[in-house]
């Protein structure tokens, strides 16, 4: 079976989009709640591949949890310390996020589990969140490397942990706090830059005690008290801002282009794609600014508009981690040179993205270049050929990044096993694509058989 997905030209890119719930937000919702005493329900909760994973392993957990509507799901938690030990392994699939964060919770709990998952996630390191939850008083058995399969006995008397942050991952520093939730006394996490806070928000929400201070250089420190109460509650999770921005690229892309993203959230530190986009010429408007149970959201209006090159500061990278893949795409499309700092997280994602960026705009006509952790996009602002086939390598980024290309590249752009890199976060992405303008398929694949 072909699981290729190719995109055309369009001729227009317009509408007012639905966009899945957060993809974070999710995970954390479904591991929260099962801490929490009592009912949560879930609404907007993203129903893909990566958030299914997390609700499996949280019923293997012992946790009740039901879809009870399409993204409406209700669990009962078991309270803080009372997870029960998983029958078998669990797999995370292709998720970092469901894996690191879990391995946090798992850490204060006296039980035994072993974590795998997907060939992407099984290259990828594990050592950064195996690191702190070892001086908690977890221990792991991992492969070479640190890499899973692992298997981890998590400890029945957790120690607090004063941690530094030693790569700027809001993944590390969610497991830290997950498993400080059920060790006694107060354990701190200092990070040097700051990464997404859903995790601290959304344990506030939970009725956690969590204190965040500003450092004298920026970074924050978060200290939290260990062993609350926490009681389950209604949550609404917002759109997710990562999905978004392949649609916002591509209605600034395609001429005449202009969508309304609906319901998206605007957490300052998961929006930097959106303040260099403007900073490349491009209009993106936050109308409707509300909030929807922790985290600030609006509506997205995006319009067609020419780009320019631009230098993007490492300092953001934290605040647009996932977005760098659509961002080149941006980049390769606009007038001008653009330089991108500080990316050697990239290549630690579901596939190593510096390189995978660099191959297929390369092999669509774009002059690219990386020069340590820096990639550079020469953009003369007229129309890559395309025409190439760029493997999606388990990575749904780099696979939607490469279709949104194609919307606007002179021959027609195919994505290798594309379906099921993006069904782990964005489901309906094509249906939505194709729905305001784009002509993505499978049918060029099939017909060639
Ligand atoms: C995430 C944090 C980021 C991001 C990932 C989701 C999270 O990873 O890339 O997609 O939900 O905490 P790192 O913490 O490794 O930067």
């Amino acid at each position: 079976m072909t699981t290729s997905l190719t995109s055309l030209h369009a001729n227009h890119f317009s509408g007012t989009l639905p966009i899945p719930g957060d993809k974070s937000l999710s995970h954390r919702v479904l591991m929260i709640g099962a801490l929490a005493v009592g009912e949560t329900i879930i609404t907007g909760l993203l129903e893909s591949e990566d958030v299914f994973r997390t609700a499996a392993a949280m019923r293997a957990l012992g946790t009740d949890v039901t879809r009870i509507a399409p993204a409406s799901w209700r669990l009962y938690g078991r309270g803080i310390g009372g997870l029960a030990e998983p029958m078998n392994i669990l797999d995370m699939g292709n998720s970092g996020t469901g894996a690191r964060l879990l391995m946090g919770l798992l850490a204060s709990h006296p039980l035994t589990c072993v974590l795998t998952g997907d060939a992407s996630l099984r290259a990828r390191p594990m050592q950064r969140v195996m690191k702190p939850l070892h001086s908690i008083g977890a221990c792991f058995l991992a492969r070479a490397n640190g890499q899973l399969p692992l298997a981890m006995a998590g400890t029945a008397h957790p120690i607090p942990i004063v941690h530094t942050l030693e790569v700027a991952s809001a993944q590390v520093k969610s497991a830290v706090l997950l498993a400080g939730l059920n060790t006694p006394g107060t354990t701190t996490v200092i990070e040097p830059l700051p990464t997404r806070d859903h995790t601290e928000r959304m344990l506030q929400g939970f009725g956690a005690i969590l204190r965040v201070e500003e450092n004298m250089t920026g970074g924050r420190i978060i200290t939290l008290t260990g062993q609350p109460e926490i009681s389950g509650r209604a949550v609404t999770v917002p759109a997710d801002p990562s999905s978004a921005a392949f649609l916002a690229v591509a209605a600034l892309l395609v001429p005449g282009g202009a969508v309304t993203l609906v319901g998206v959230c605007t957490n300052p530190l998961r929006s930097a794609l959106y303040d260099t986009l403007r900073e490349m010429g491009a209009q993106v408007e936050m109308m409707n600014a509300r909030g929807d149970s922790d985290e600030p959201v609006a509506d997205l209006v995006v319009r067609h508009a020419p780009l320019t090159g631009i230098d993007v500061p490492a300092t953001r990278v934290p605040s647009m981690i996932d977005e760098y893949p659509v961002l080149a795409i941006a980049a390769a499309c606009a007038n001008g040179t653009t330089r991108m700092y500080g990316l050697a997280e990239l290549r630690l994602k579901e596939s190593d993205r510096l390189t995978a960026i660099a191959r297929g705009l390369s092999a669509c006509g774009s002059r690219v270049d990386i020069q340590g952790d820096t990639l550079i996009i020469y953009g003369n602002g007229r129309p890559l050929l395309g025409g190439a086939r760029v493997n999606a390598a388990c990575d749904h980024r780099i696979a939607m990044a490469f279709l949104v290309l194609g919307l606007v590249t002179q021959e027609p752009v195919t994505v290798e096993n594309a379906q099921e890199a993006i069904a782990t976060s964005f489901p309906n992405f094509v249906q939505i694509m194709n729905r305001a303008g784009a002509n993505i398929s499978d049918s060029l694949e099939n017909s060639a058989r």
